[in-house]
This record gives C-alpha cells, sequence and structure tokens, in this order.
C-alpha cells in the first residue's frame, strides 16, 4: 500500500505500508506487519526527501514520486544506514542523479559498506548544522545510539516537525496516517522499543533530552503512525526508559515431564497471594517481542527450567540469551525447576547474564517431582521477593 499523502503544504508522506511482513531480521516477529516511511519537502529552491523505504518496497516509492510530478531530487537525508530506511537509496540516486545523499559520517561509511553507494555522492552534516530548501530549514541533531551509532534527527523549524526514523517509531501497518487508537500504538511502540531500543536505554535519555526545547508540533517516525501529540509517545519513552521499575516477576518458563510447571504454578500462584503482578512465559512456543516487552517494566525475573544434560534446557538458554542482550532495568533474579539426575543449571544461567545488573535470589532447584520442602522454598523466595519489592519502594500502582 502507498503512503503518498499531504500531511502539510509542500510535504509529503511517500513511504510504504508492508502488511504482509512478518518478521524482521529474522527473528523479531511482526504481528501487525510494518510500514517504511519516507517524506518529501518541496521548499521554494530545493526539494529533499527524508529517508528511502526497504529494498522490496523500491517500486512504491518511486511511483509515489512519480505520482507527485517530482523531476529532481537535491538532497535524500539518511538519517539511519539500516537497509530497511537505505535499500532503495542506489535506486533513487540512479533516477534523480543530481541528488546528494545528506548523513553523518558515520552513517557515510556504513552507506558506502553496506550498499556501495559512492562516496561522492554523499555529504556529512554536523550536529545542528543547517541547511535552507529555500522557504524551509532543516537542521540536523546528531542522535547516537538510537539504535545504531550513526543515526540523526532532522528537525523541519517551519513546520515544527521532527523526523526521527526508528527513534519514537513502531511496527505497526496501518490505512492511518496520524496516531488515532492511541492503546493499539502504544502497544506497538512498547514492542519495538523493548526489541530494538532497550539495549540503548541510557543513549535513549540523553537523546530525549536533547529534542527536550524543540518545538514539536509533529513527530514523524520512519516505522508506524505519525504523532500529532508528541507528548503521547515522548511520555512513553520517558517512563520505559526510566530507572523506575514496577511491581512485576517475569517467569520464562517450560516444563519437559510436569515438574518444573507444578513449581512455576504454585510459585506463580504465591507471588499473586503477596499482591505481585506475574507475567508468566511458556517459552515452548514463545513470541520474544511479548517476553521483550514484559521485561520493559519488570523488577524481577525467575527462569523456571528443567535440566538437558545437566544444562538449562536450550530454549531457555535462548530466552536467557535474550535477557541479557536487552539488558532490561531488573533488579531481582532467581531460577526454579527440576532435574533428573544432575544439574549444573543455576551455575550455567547465572554465568549468562553479566549484562543484568541483578541480585541473585536464593534458587529453588529439586531433584525429581517437587514436594513439601520445595513448596516451602518456593514460599520463602516469594517472600524474598515481596520484601525486596518493599525494600525499594516498588509498589503496584
Ligand atoms: Fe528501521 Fe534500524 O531500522
Amino acid at each position: 500500500m502507498s503512503l503518498r499523502r499531504e500531511l502539510k503544504p509542500h510535504i509529503y508522506s511517500v513511504g510504504a505500508v508492508d502488511w504482509d511482513r512478518r518478521l524482521f531480521d529474522e527473528l523479531i516477529p511482526l504481528p501487525d506487519g510494518t510500514s517504511y516511511n519516507s517524506y518529501l519537502i518541496k521548499g521554494s529552491e530545493k526539494t529533499a526527501l527524508i529517508d528511502t523505504v526497504d529494498a522490496t518496497m523500491t517500486d512504491v516509492l518511486v511511483r509515489n514520486l512519480e505520482d507527485l510530478g517530482i523531476k529532481e531530487i537535491d538532497y535524500v537525508i539518511a538519517n539511519h544506514a539500516e537497509q530497511d530506511h537505505s535499500g532503495s537509496l542506489a535506486a533513487i540516486l540512479g533516477i534523480y542523479p543530481r541528488a546528494r545523499v545528506l548523513c553523518t559520517q558515520k552513517c557515510k561509511d556504513m552507506l558506502m559498506d553496506l550498499l556501495l553507494i559512492h562516496q561522492d555522492k554523499i555529504i556529512t552534516v554536523g550536529d545542528k548544522e543547517v541547511i535552507s530548501l529555500g522557504d524551509k530549514t532543516l537542521e540536523f541533531i546528531h542522535a547516537s545510539w538510537v539504535h545504531w551509532p550513526e543515526t540523526m534527527l532532522t528537525y523541519l523549524k517551519e513546520d515544527r516537525m521532527l523526523f526521527t526514523c526508528d527513534f519514537l517509531g513502531s511496527h505497526l501497518a496501518t490505512s492511518d496516517l496520524y496516531v488515532t487508537d492511541e492503546a493499539t500504538v502504544y502497544e506497538a511502540a512498547k514492542r519495538y522499543y523493548a526489541e530494538i531500543m532497550m539495549p540503548f536505554r541510557i543513549a535513549i535519555r540523553t537523546n530525549l533530552h536533547r529534542i527536550m526545547n524543540l518545538e514539536l508540533n509533529i513527530i514523524a517516525p520512519s516505522h508506524g503512525p505519525i504523532h500529532n501529540k508528541p507528548e503521547f509517545i515522548l511520555n512513553a519513552y520517558r517512563d520505559w526508559a526510566s530507572d523506575d521499575v514496577k511491581n512485576e516477576v517475569v517467569i520464562p518458563y517450560i516444563s519437559m515431564h510436569g515438574s518444573t510447571k507444578k513449581m512455576v504454578d504454585y510459585f506463580v500462584d504465591a507471588l499473586i497471594e503477596r499482591g505481585i503482578t506475574v507475567k508468566q512465559f511458556n517459552l515452548s512456543e514463545l513470541d520474544i517481542g511479548k517476553l521483550a516487552m514484559a521485561f520493559v517494566d519488570a523488577a524481577t525475573v525467575v527462569i523456571g527450567s528443567p535440566t538437558v544434560l545437566v544444562g538449562p534446557h536450550p530454549k531457555v538458554v535462548y530466552a536467557t540469551y535474550l535477557a541479557n542482550a536487552l539488558r532490561p532495568k531488573l533488579r531481582f533474579a532467581s531460577i526454579i525447576g527440576s532435574y533428573g539426575w544432575g544439574s549444573r543449571m543455576v551455575e550455567q544461567i547465572s554465568g549468562m547474564i553479566p549484562n543484568l545488573k541483578v541480585e541473585l535470589l536464593e534458587p529453588v532447584v529439586v531433584k525429581g517431582v517437587p514436594g513439601e520442602e520445595a513448596f516451602k522454598a518456593l514460599d520463602r523466595l516469594a517472600d524474598e521477593i515481596e520484601n525486596k519489592h518493599k525494600e525499594q519502594g516498588i509498589f503496584n500502582g
């Protein structure tokens, strides 16, 4: 689907909606598809295109530009080098040979490496550098690590529009140009933050601070609908990127013969009785986006696993690896589970989470079917989590 629509006089959305895409990076589920937003700004003297689209959608972008009767493009602003936004760049430079790419120095290097764009086609721009399109002015704001090192934002001063590429975006295919259903967009944006931005939480905060003083009427990301009420997404990001955690325990688990499941079921009830919110994920069929979202707010993770050849189940290894890579702001962790003839599960899982700055609470790992002693130990772990949350002032609401 085409996204060709006029946002304001001489400012157009010219990207593409990808309703059918279900996986990004062969890893990240896209339950609601996505979009690759691209924007055309026709100044009185020069024309700029902000970001391009995924290579699979080049024909949509080209057709949108043709339908608008665009004969010349002076600048292609590359806010980010990743291929879902730069995949059409070579094609656009071929059709519009006068165009020059404007980007950060790091982005230039990456465009040359990843897309073989010739260096003569690229002009680097500094932080806070300004260019004029005639009656419209673009300011570039370097914004490293949202979520690659080369990223920048582009601010259209006269219209108070900020083009943010991945930052503040969402994987959401929709016919709505602007956010209309805030609950749906909140969910998609949180999923996106969790999967893409969460490892760079500190950089996110820095970049939120950098744009704090801009006058903003519109935030136009390059995925998902456009924000014409910027505070909605800015407040959400401030919350997610803050150091605050909620009175929540995430329990990713798997069970082979039912013993670990019995322990998880008992433990979940024990936590709920203590007023703690629980988010439980059976890893046998995992949507990693949902697990990542649960990690955005939670204070504690308790991993439930049986053993496979004395180590944790491989699906637990996968989830633990992801949790470590996503660097959520968890404060406490523990491990529960059952083994048949031997276990080095606690040592192995503990060694897999160096990025998590957590206090490890006493694990509960038992041989065979859990009995009374195991349930008492689970009660003690639930008590300890409740106490730890209270000590740190972590309550519901
Ligand atoms: Fe949407 Fe980092 O690319």
